[in-house]
């Protein structure tokens, strides 16, 4: 099973590959941060340490949002928007 790192918090948790970090975050009781959990709102804007290739490809959502800021990293993400597919290390 893949394993989430939440690198802020020095937890990690195994989830079921396909599992949606909104609803990961939700079963675990983390205090990772969401806001619309839309994509619009940018509230979970994350740092992908590890395991970007794990993640689904950007979504409309994330590209519509990082259009309209000035500096986006390549590590970066939106929380809301993501699905895990192998280990992923992140931090909020
Ligand atoms: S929670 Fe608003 S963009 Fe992800």
């Amino acid at each position: 099973m893949p394993k989430i790192e939440f690198v802020t918090e020095r937890r990690v948790v195994e989830v079921e590959k396909g599992a949606k970090l909104p609803d990961v975050v939700d079963a675990c009781g983390s205090i990772f941060p969401f806001g619309c959990r839309m994509g619009s709102c940018g509230t979970c804007r994350c740092i992908i340490v590890e395991g970007m290739e794990n993640l689904n490809p950007l979504t409309q959502a994330e590209n519509d949002l990082f259009e309209t800021l000035t500096s986006v990293g390549a590590k970066e993400r939106l929380g809301c928007q993501l699905i895990i597919s192998g280990d992923v290390k992140i931090r909020a």
